[in-house]
């Protein structure tokens, strides 16, 4: 007994120190799965010795009960909002300014990227976090801490032996757009409504009265700026930003220090150019006296600091007409109506259609087809309306209504009740079929080479496949028959389907398209369970107990395989001879690239991305599409894109080809 208590307290300092060094650090320093098992240890033990759960046990993030509501907590030192600049100028006018104001020839700043979040205050005693809270007005925000805690980067207590007293830092709580994107997904799958930026996502997750729904969402945070503190002394934001991370509280690495209004208006060009390849939103930058003393003699107006400033970024935004709004049909039947527009350029970009989310979305803009409307650009986020120009309408500008039959397979659409998506009901309707088919195929699952979208379209015209299973069955004679294709595409594609037969468990279940389960939810189910029959009988409540799966999830997983339809689709792949092999074939793990990240940028003259990345997943790294402070390293071809300047910004190694192919063959590689 004793020795499980003590088993208990190590386990939650190792844990606690895990989660620093991968949420905080960015330098795990074991294996996902590794930390799992050490963490069902935890759970295992505490849930015999319920006595001994500690609060800042890494298992009580999720504990706590919805809130009613959230009650008001007044911040010992106001939070305030920043003076906005929105030019070069501008921010050379802020540094003459303050060098007035203080008497100095020169100040020092340092200059942040102003990240697209919310701002909450977090408290900690004697090391312990015991409150956060939101902004609010300023003086008052809401109490968010059953929320805040779900959040894996902060930490519940603070990793230093003597920690202060007192402690309140300040921070954004933002989410990546990657993260934004997938969660948006999900939500269109699911005929949800939408979330119209990354702020609004962070913003209504951190309001969450139930705070297993924040714990779904993957919130960061980055610290930046301290109120109350006691038993610890800064007196600069540089020492700032280097002694948060001691306390093991995260801060964004990227900032900069500037010495005069040259080198803040350098920074705000840089980062204007370089915001497109950062993981996150950022809507400007934020320029901060660096010395606290300076601060405190410049003083404050109304409710913004004297001694900052916000260079806002110029809107992305472009007005073009509405041509049309065509609806499209989902793998589970959500009609989607997407706005055609005259191509615009925004931000360098053309555009020529936007996903209008659905119905009441429309109406709640008053969104009329001829219309002249404004669309944005948010970070890389698909494109989106904001709204009509209704001064500019002439009268002939047509209102939409959504189509009461499926404009794929004609049957009657429904909306059912507490849902903001219209859906078709038919499971044999072409547009769904389709739509499934091509998730199926798609790289992530069975990666079938040659199978794209249009050829789909003719077979499941041609009623030459209405399952997933009828791929199966189709031989090299029939494939050649078709459109665009010889003897020698048919072949391929035919050797292509033969080899999809045998695939890992974890692709095969990402290629059934259940909702809420995408890539990496289908390994942990596929690592969970083993086996295709133990995921098809699995609980609830089983389900339940895995580290990333929520009520959502675990509904949807359970609701698939209770599914008549689906059933029958399952078994027809297993009579067609496809087999989900338990595990996925091993990847080499003992290269010193075992684990790395890669992302490749501009035109290699070797060989395509595609065969880079194929040798580098060789070697048992991995190749993602943008940069994070995760990346390990940047391939940069010929005319490298923004990814290469971000990498040099997070300190990432930016390789040229010749580098990469000599990583390759190095001895280790
Ligand atoms: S410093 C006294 N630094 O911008 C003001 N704010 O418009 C202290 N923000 O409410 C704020 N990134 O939510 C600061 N690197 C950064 C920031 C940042 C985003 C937000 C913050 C604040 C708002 C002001």
């Amino acid at each position: 007994m004793a020795d499980d208590r003590l088993e208990i307290e190590q386990l939650r300092r190792e844990l606690a120190r895990h989660i620093i060094n991968y949420h905080v650090l960015d330098r795990p320093a074991i294996s996902d799965a590794e930390y799992d098992s050490l963490y069902a240890r935890l759970v295992e033990l505490e849930r015999l010795h319920p006595e001994w759960v500690a609060t800042d046990s890494p298992t009580q993030r999720v504990g706590a009960t919805p809130a009613k509501d959230f009650p008001p907590v007044a911040h010992r030192v106001p939070m305030l909002s920043l003076a906005n600049a929105y030019s070069e100028d501008e921010l050379r006018d802020f540094d003459r300014r303050m060098r007035d104001l203080l008497g100095q020839d020169a100040i020092v700043y340092v200059a942040e990227p102003k990240l697209d979040g919310l701002s909450v205050e977090l408290v900690y005693e004697n090391g312990l976090f015991v409150r956060g809270s939101t902004r609010g007005d300023g003086a008052t925000g809401e109490d968010v801490t059953a929320n805040l805690r779900t959040i894996r980067s902060i930490p519940l207590r603070l990793g230093v032996d003597a920690p202060p007293a007192l402690l309140e830092v300040r921070g954004e709580v933002y989410i990546e757009t990657q993260a934004f994107r997938s969660v948006n997904e999900r939500r269109a799958a699911d005929g949800l409504p939408l979330f119209a930026n990354p702020r609004n996502l962070a913003a209504g997750s951190l309001r969450q009265l139930d705070p297993r729904v924040t714990a779904e969402r993957p919130l960061r945070m980055a610290c930046y700026d301290i109120g109350t503190a006691d038993g610890i002394t800064i007196s600069t934001q540089r020492e700032l930003l280097a002694a948060l991370p001691r306390l093991g509280l995260p801060v964004n690495p990227l900032f900069a220090v500037c010495e005069d209004g040259d080198d803040i208006a350098a920074f705000y060009c840089r980062m204007q150019d370089e915001r497109e390849g950062l993981p996150y939103e950022t809507d400007g930058v934020v320029i901060k006296i660096d010395r606290f003393d300076l601060r405190r003699k410049a003083g404050n107006v109304s409710r913004s600091p004297r001694w900052a400033v916000a260079g806002k970024f110029p809107a992305e935004q472009a007005v073009t007409r509405l041509r049309d709004i065509i609806v499209s049909v989902g793998r589970t039947g959500v009609l989607t109506p997407i706005a055609v527009l005259d191509p615009v350029r925004v931000r360098g970009v053309e555009i020529s259609s936007a996903t209008l989310h659905n119905e009441d979305d429309i109406q709640a803009k008053d969104l009329r087809i001829g219309d002249r409307v404004v669309v944005q650009r948010a970070g890389d986020v698909i494109p989106h309306i904001t709204g009509p120009r209704q001064e500019l309408r002439d009268g002939s500008e047509r209102p939409f209504a959504m189509p009461s039959s499926c404009p794929s397979c004609g049957s009657p659409v429904v909306r059912l009740e507490g849902e903001a998506a219209c859906r078709c009901l038919n499971t044999t309707c072409p547009a769904r079929i389709k739509q499934s088919l091509w998730h199926f195929a798609s790289k992530g699952a069975l990666d079938v080479d040659g199978l794209g979208e249009k050829l789909i379209d003719q077979l499941v015209d041609r009623g030459l496949v209405s399952r997933l299973g009828d791929l199966f069955r189709l031989d090299r004679e029939t494939l050649a028959e078709l459109d665009r294709m010889g003897p020698v595409s048919a072949d391929r594609l035919a050797r292509a389907l033969e080899d999809a037969r045998t695939v890992s468990l974890a692709r095969f279940l990402y290629g059934l398209g259940i909702p809420e389960v995408g890539a990496s939810t289908a390994d942990l189910l596929a690592r969970h369970a083993g086996s295709l029959d133990r995921i098809a009988g699995i609980s609830r409540d089983e389900l339940l107990t895995l580290p990333t799966v929520g009520p959502r999830t675990a509904d949807a997983v359970v609701d698939y395989f209770a599914n008549e339809e689906n059933r029958k689709t399952l078994a027809d792949l297993l009579e067609v001879g496809l087999r989900a092999a338990p595990v996925a074939p091993p990847a080499q793990t003992d290269g010193t690239l075992a684990g790395k990240r890669f992302v490749f940028t501009g035109t290699l003259s070797g060989m395509t991305r595609d065969e880079a990345a194929r040798r580098v997943q060789a070697l048992g790294a991995t190749a993602v599409g943008s940069v994070s402070r995760r990346t390990d390293y940047v391939v940069a071809g010929a005319e490298p894109g923004a990814k290469a300047d971000a990498a040099r910004a997070l300190g990432i190694p930016v390789l040229s080809e010749p580098d990469f192919i000599a990583l390759l063959e190095s001895p280790h590689g």
